[in-house]
């Protein structure tokens, strides 16, 4: 099928598109994915399963709060469309991506301010920064104009969230040492908003204890971290842990980061079990069973539930996400080491169960490789797994307030997802299709109902940090109506 082409609309539809992503957080494209996808669904091009239920037919879910959803439109919690984002370019051959970021973020409406250290201007100009951004680039300390103008005090406590990409070797040290020697640091010094940080540097130099040092110092003093990512690096024949995280996942921490500004603490004090990923089964020591789950949709809750000051523990099945910040992961093969690592992480307050866990396993796994023979086959014996959600909602003892389960479905979608919620014993269930053209396994997009046993909510299509953010400020604010 053709992809979008935004640039060949017309400027009426063009600007009409614009300000609805700007107003829901989106991109341009992913805005124009949703107007479709909706479309598609009144229609009932989507058959009968996507099909919601009539907005009056809806109950309103009761410990549920606040806002009606019965109509299937979900306030829009995406970041204010006037959040500020000051953004520091360091100096390193990854600062051409930010311009990239700078464009994105400025597509979501957010405004952009930019400081370019002396290195950052070795790879890009202020003039292209500023040019994207739509306001000047900010490149030293000592400048009459900007501190008639702005300064470097103004510059920090004007910001939403300070985003460093990519954060060099040189100005994590920087910061670290709380020194203040260009306006960059200066700037850093005086900010007293959050801060994300997306290293980039040579593999060898983010492994140098110096680097791991400074980065244990900043972690304390709150900065937030986006990867860095594996990959190849800039020189050749060089790999390794070291690559800026793209812009797109830039974005997307710093939406969730601004969308909880003002809610941080909405879940401090709380303890959040999730798990997220597939989980893999063994046939012998090579082979296995597993699924096609990337574990996105549950390494967001788990990253939306810390950001609302939760504390987090993540037991995750083999996924090649990175782990969320300020998260404690706990990483697992099988779906009875997944219950093992659930049952030691209780007692908590919540846990959510985003994790597609094998319904089987085999009986016996080989000891060894199983050979080829001319007998065919193997006949593999196969047995139930432990169903972990079930498990935890029947706890008699040690509950968790709020137990949480998701339903993948293909077909029938909240029909089986309230038969579901009974049979496993949760308080809710997002139900999710996951048919092949739904695009959800693996993708970044997830169309979600919200079942409870007083009713059902469909939300729009949305990214996934989106549904995570969504469901953790839904989850804050059910323990407050909740008895401990
Ligand atoms: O039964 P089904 O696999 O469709 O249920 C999905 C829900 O149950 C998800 O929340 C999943 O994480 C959870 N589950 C589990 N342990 C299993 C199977 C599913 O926790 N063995």
């Amino acid at each position: 099928m053709a992809s979008i082409t935004i640039r060949r609309l017309d400027e009426a539809a063009k600007r009409h598109l614009r300000l609805r992503a700007a107003r829901h957080g989106r991109s341009m494209e992913d805005e124009a994915r949703i107007i479709l996808s909706s479309a598609a669904a009144a229609d009932g091009a989507l058959g009968p399963s996507t099909q919601q239920a009539p907005p009056d037919s809806v109950p309103r879910p009761s410990p549920l709060p606040r806002e009606d959803h019965s109509a299937g439109v979900r306030e829009d919690r995406s970041a204010r469309a006037d959040s500020r984002v000051l953004l520091i370019v360091g100096g390193g051959i990854a600062a051409y991506k930010s311009l990239d970021l700078i464009r994105r973020l400025r597509e979501r409406g957010i405004l952009v301010r930019c400081i370019l250290t002396r290195a950052a201007q070795e790879f890009i100009t202020a003039l292209s920064a500023g040019a994207l951004s739509g306001e000047r680039a900010y490149t030293d300390l000592f400048d009459p104009a900007v501190e008639l103008d702005v300064g470097h005090i103004r510059l920090a406590r004007e910001a939403d969230l300070i985003v460093v990409a990519p954060a060099t070797a040189d100005l994590m040290a920087k910061m670290a040492a709380g020194s203040a020697d260009d306006l960059a640091s200066a700037v850093m010094l005086a900010r007293d908003c959050r801060v994300l940080l997306a290293p980039a540097m040579n593999p060898s130099m983010w492994a140098h204890p110096a680097t791991r040092r400074n980065l244990a110092t900043l972690t304390d003093d709150g900065v937030i971290l986006i990867g860095p990512n594996a990959g190849e690096m800039a020189e050749a024949r060089e790999a390794g842990i070291g690559r800026m995280a793209e812009p797109h996942e830039i974005v997307a921490a710093a939406l969730t980061l601004l969308a909880s500004a003002g809610r941080d603490n909405a879940l401090a004090g709380r303890r959040v079990v999730v798990t997220s990923g597939p989980t893999r089964e063994p046939i012998d020591p090579v082979r296995y069973i597993a699924n096609r789950s990337s574990g996105k949709q549950g390494h967001a809750i788990a990253a939306a539930a810390a950001a609302l000051g939760a504390e987090v523990i993540l037991v995750s099945g083999p996924a090649t996400l990175p782990d969320p910040t300020g998260v404690t992961t706990v990483k697992v093969e099988t779906a009875r080491d997944m219950l093992a690592a659930v049952t030691r992480a209780l007692p908590a307050d919540v846990a959510v169960f985003a994790a597609a866990v094998a319904d089987w396993r085999v009986e016996e796994p080989n000891a060894n490789k199983i050979k080829k023979t001319q007998r065919g086959p193997p006949k593999l014996g196969l047995i139930e797994n432990p169903d972990i959600l079930a498990t935890v909602a029947h706890m008699t003892r040690g509950r968790p307030r709020l137990v949480i389960g998701f339903a993948a479905e293909t077909e029938r979608m909240v029909e089986h997802a309230k038969a579901k919620l009974a049979r496993k014993g949760c308080d809710w269930i997002l139900a999710n299709d996951v048919s092949a053209d739904s695009g959800v396994m693996g993708g970044d997009i997830n169309t979600v109902h919200l079942v409870t046993a007083e009713g059902v909510e469909s939300w729009p299509p949305q990214s996934k940090e989106e549904v995570a953010r969504a469901l953790v400020e839904r989850i804050a604010d059910a323990l407050v109506g909740m008895r401990a």
